[in-house]
């Protein structure tokens, strides 16, 4: 399996100089990435990629940032790999896309140690943490320099359909495949396939917002 970028959007090459640094890899456990054709489009399953901004300045970035900081999120671990080679990463991206059928999806860094692990598995589960899992938070973001099969230490762990470890003490949780990866600028958008979704603990969540982890109450 490999995780290079495919450069087409929506079955079409684009142009070296097009600006678009982007592409689209669909998933299918097992199978090989395809680009997306037009008959996909039919299926819901091509993005929808809009036109050149070309000449319109960009917000600025610092601005971007603030403004960002207060969206508050939900936090989760995004669990991938099964074994020694199990990893995750702390996410905040995470947001539902459609409920019939049952998909979600959220942005991972290419920089991540989960990317390689998840483009050459392409299964994960979510897990959503209670706002007692600030100390799993932290060692999945890799706080502490924490790496690895070493950030599922202290937390029991349940395998379900995809053989990827579930946090058992989680208020909810997803098992998934990947659908599809949408590579955009340094990072990939990737949508998942959700084949159990559960619901766990009766806790509150952990909520993240203004860079700091707080509590509903
Ligand atoms: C609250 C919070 C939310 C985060 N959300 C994301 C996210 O949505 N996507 C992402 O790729 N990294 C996110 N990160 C960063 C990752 O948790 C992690 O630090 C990064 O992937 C580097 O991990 P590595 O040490 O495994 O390379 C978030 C970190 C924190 C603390």
């Amino acid at each position: 399996m490999t995780c290079d970028v495919s450069n087409a959007v929506n079955g079409k090459e684009l142009a070296a100089d097009s600006g678009v640094m982007s592409g689209v890899l669909t998933m299918r456990a097992g199978a090989t990435p395809q680009k997306i054709d037009d008959r996909q489009l039919d299926k819901g399953a091509a993005p929808l990629i809009s036109g050149s901004t070309a000449g319109a300045a960009d917000a600025d970035p610092s601005d971007f940032k603030a403004a960002m900081r207060l969206l508050a999120g939900g936090t989760v671990v995004v669990t991938v790999g099964a074994g020694d080679e199990r990893t995750g990463f702390t996410a905040t991206s995470v947001v539902s896309l459609s409920a019939e059928p049952p998909r979600l999806m959220f942005g991972i860094s290419k920089t991540s140690s989960s990317w390689e692990v998840l483009c050459g598995s392409g299964t994960f589960a979510v897990n959503l943490l209670r706002d007692e899992d600030k100390p799993v938070a932290d060692r999945f973001a890799g706080r502490g320099g924490v790496k690895g099969k070493d950030r599922y230490a202290g937390q029991e762990w349940r395998v379900r359909k995809t053989g990827v470890p579930t946090l058992t003490g989680a208020i909810a949780g997803f098992d998934c495949e990947v659908e599809e990866f949408l590579f955009r600028y340094d990072h990939v958008i990737v949508i998942g396939r959700v084949r159990e979704a559960w619901t766990g603990s009766a806790a509150q969540p952990l909520v993240y917002w203004q860079g700091d982890y707080r509590s509903l109450e």
